[in-house]
Formats: C-alpha cells, sequence, structure tokens
C-alpha cells in the first residue's frame, strides 16, 4: 500500500515510520511519500495561508500550493483521496477495513483554521475524523489512520499478533495479560493460566473478557450477547454465568 502525505509537518511522521511501520516499509509493503505543500507555493516568502474571505478566526490554507503539490504526483490515479477533519466521519472498525483494502491512499493533512474548500471539491476529498474533539493540525489524526490501516496488511504484524484480530473474541476488549514472573512483589499470576488446561484458559479469558467489555462498553457487550447463539456450548455457559 501506497501512502502519500501531503503535510507542513513531514517531520512530525517520523513517529510512525519508526518501528513496525518502518519495517514493513523496508520490506515493500509500505511505501511512504511524503510532499511537503511549503515546497509548492509560488511566493516568494514560502506563504501558504491567507485569511479568510467573509472574515472569521485564523487562516486558511490556500487551493494553488495544494493543487500544485496533487499535480506534481503525476497524472495516474491518486487512489483514495482522504482530508482529516473533525468535519468528517469517524474512523471506525468498518471504515478501516475498507480503507486497508486500497493499494493507494492519499491524505491531506490541514492546518490553520480550515482550507479552501475548491480543494475539497475538485479532487473529490471524503473528509474523515479520529474523533469528536479538534487537533492543532491533521498530522496526528492521519498518523492514527496509517497506524491502524497498515496494521491489518499481510505481514505488517507477527502471525500470533495477526491471529487475535480473528479470535473468537473479537467484539470483546481484551482479556487481562501476564507474563514472567509468575508472582510479582506479592502478586500472583491467576492459577489457571499455569494449569496447562487449554479448555479452561479459554473459557477464563472468555469470562474476563466479557466482565472487562461489560464494566467499560457496555454498548459492545450488548452486540456480543445478541449473537450468543453462534458460541461453542461451554462458552454460552460462561455467558449465562455472567449474566445472571
Ligand atoms: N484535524 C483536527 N482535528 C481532527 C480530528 N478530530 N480528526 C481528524 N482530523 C483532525
Amino acid at each position: 500500500m501506497k501512502f502519500n502525505i501531503l503535510t507542513l509537518f513531514p517531520e512530525m511522521f517520523s513517529a510512525v515510520t519508526g518501528s513496525i511501520l518502518g519495517r514493513a516499509a523496508e520490506n515493500g509493503i509500505l511505501e511512504f511519500n511524503f510532499i511537503n505543500i511549503r515546497d509548492f507555493s509560488t511566493d516568494k516568502h514560502k506563504k501558504v495561508d491567507d485569511y479568510p474571505f467573509g472574515g472569521g478566526q485564523g487562516m486558511v490554507l490556500m487551493a494553488d500550493p495544494v493543487f500544485r503539490a496533487l499535480e506534481a504526483l503525476g497524472k495516474q490515479s491518486h487512489g483514495r483521496m482522504l482530508y482529516m477533519s473533525p468535519r468528517g466521519r469517524i474512523l471506525d472498525k468498518e471504515k478501516i477495513m475498507e480503507l486497508s483494502g486500497e493499494q493507494e491512499i492519499t491524505i491531506l493533512c490541514g492546518h490553520y483554521e480550515g482550507i479552501d474548500q475548491r480543494i475539497l471539491d475538485h479532487w473529490h476529498m471524503e473528509e474523515v475524523s479520529i474523533g469528536d474533539y479538534i487537533l492543532t493540525g491533521g498530522e496526528l489524526a492521519a498518523m492514527v489512520l496509517i497506524d491502524t490501516v497498515s496494521r491489518l496488511l499481510p505481514g505488517v504484524l507477527a502471525s500470533a499478533e495477526a491471529a487475535m484480530e480473528e479470535s473468537v473474541y473479537s467484539g470483546l476488549l481484551e482479556y487481562p495479560q501476564y507474563t514472567k514472573p509468575r508472582e510479582y512483589r506479592g502478586m500472583e499470576v491467576p492459577e489457571v493460566l499455569v494449569s496447562g488446561n487449554h479448555r479452561l484458559i479459554r473459557l477464563w479469558k472468555l469470562e474476563e473478557a466479557l466482565k472487562l467489555t461489560r464494566e467499560a462498553r457496555p454498548d459492545l457487550f450488548e452486540e456480543f450477547v445478541m449473537k450468543a447463539e453462534e458460541l461453542p456450548k461451554d462458552e454460552q455457559k460462561v455467558l449465562e454465568k455472567i449474566l445472571k
């Protein structure tokens, strides 16, 4: 998957191009193409923003440097065109899965109070939000999108981690995890996890996941209960116990 990222702050993206996604880029699974919008300003002071027509707070990113930056990508398609904005549709599990099927995604990161609407209209940009709060710019939001979409691509995560995604526990929050040592400062690892009984371990994980989900995300818990008949009999018993 290729990401074209138009930003005024390309250096911010070192936060995602290191570690796991950096390795994926070295392995050819991901490709990052950063475009500094300021490089496409024709102004002698490299200005990219101006006051809004009609008045109002703050500055607006001008159309011309963004048009030039997109045109410099070449004639071919730029894939999905996204603009990170609190005005957009929320980036949820469905949207993330949909985007993970793309070959190329072009992301525009805004700054200032907004961007000239003609950019969005002409390039048919889809606005995407990561939540109902305002960030100072689109970069952090773009990094969230890139990270969560990339981890779904085959080969980005180690297989064990990727398998979690498809486990029977999807739809529930994750159960608590423990590693060595078995006892730490008087705190013991739950006995069942070291019992070697795989059936009991599976049921314990389910029970813990159910309790955590009911507490923190009653909405997800409700949804899970609705499709309980798809569960194996022994897991249905665990759910019944929780519901009592
Ligand atoms: N830019 C500023 N706030 C944002 C948000 N919540 N989501 C996406 N882009 C943004």
